[in-house]
């Protein structure tokens, strides 16, 4: 999409009507694949991402495994149809680092101590990119390792802050990533009140970015209660369905 000519209306609101502090409108759900150990859906306005957790299991192969804890591997991958322009299939340096960088938020959480010379695998599946999904991949792979029964200190969100027509604003969508003047994205632990991911795209203040910082931990902590609502109503569905 071009440029559009302002992100902020006279009102101060933005391209799709939010305010600056608000989130895009998100859905999650827990458990939605059978042939995973674990798995969880989530739309975060136009994003929509699938994870899949495989694990504790077998290293393959056998020289990764490690005597003392598991191993924790990622892959983030952008469906070909999930950005404008088709994506080639194939991993592209953006997507390396990317599985890099999410596997390094979520690795704090778990407990791979329990599980030594095993590897637990994380899958996540762009299927439609708006901007922070690298974000909306960690926070739909802490709910597919909580699904899948992995013991972890807490769950992990994710969501970023950043500056628009030099205003700061929570989540930003992909025009206010591409033409906006920051992004910051961030992944915390907030029952612990811990941060596992801090990055920074683009320009700040101190003052501006610490800012940014605390506005991000608010997103993380909202979206944190949905995680947690989505988990149980998983638990609620299959109670009913015993009931039945
Ligand atoms: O998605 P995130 O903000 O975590 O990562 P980014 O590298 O800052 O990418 C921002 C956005 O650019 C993505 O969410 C996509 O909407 C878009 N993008 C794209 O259109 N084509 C690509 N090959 C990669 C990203």
């Amino acid at each position: 999409m071009s440029k559009p000519e302002k992100l902020l209306d006279k009102k101060g609101l933005r391209l799709d009507g939010r305010k600056l502090d608000e989130l895009r409108p998100i859905k999650m759900e827990v458990g939605v694949l059978n042939n995973a150990d674990g798995s969880a859906y989530l739309e975060q306005g136009k994003n929509k991402v699938l994870a899949a957790v495989y694990g504790p299991k077998e290293v393959h192969p056998k020289h990764l495994a490690l005597a003392d804890r598991a191993i924790l591997r990622c892959r983030y991958h952008m469906a070909p149809f999930s950005v404008e322009e088709r994506k080639s299939p194939a991993p592209s340096r953006r997507e390396i680092e990317l599985s890099k960088v999410i596997r390094e938020a979520l690795e704090p959480a778990v407990f791979l101590e329990y599980y030594p010379r095993t590897a637990i695998d994380i899958f996540i599946e762009i299927l439609q990119a708006d901007g922070g999904t690298r974000c909306a991949g960690i926070t739909t792979a802490a709910l597919a390792l909580a699904d899948a029964g992995v013991p972890m200190r807490d769950l992990v969100v994710a969501c970023a802050a950043g500056k628009v027509d030099g205003k700061l604003a929570l989540d930003l969508m992909d025009l206010e990533d591409k033409y906006g003047e920051a992004d910051v994205p961030l992944a915390m632990m907030p029952g612990i009140n811990a941060v596992t991911l801090l990055q920074m795209d683009g320009s700040l203040t101190l003052e501006e970015f610490q800012k940014a910082v605390k506005m991000a931990m608010e997103g993380c902590k909202q979206i944190y209660e949905m995680q947690k609502k989505a988990l149980k109503a998983k638990y609620v569905a299959i109670k009913e369905e015993i009931q039945e």
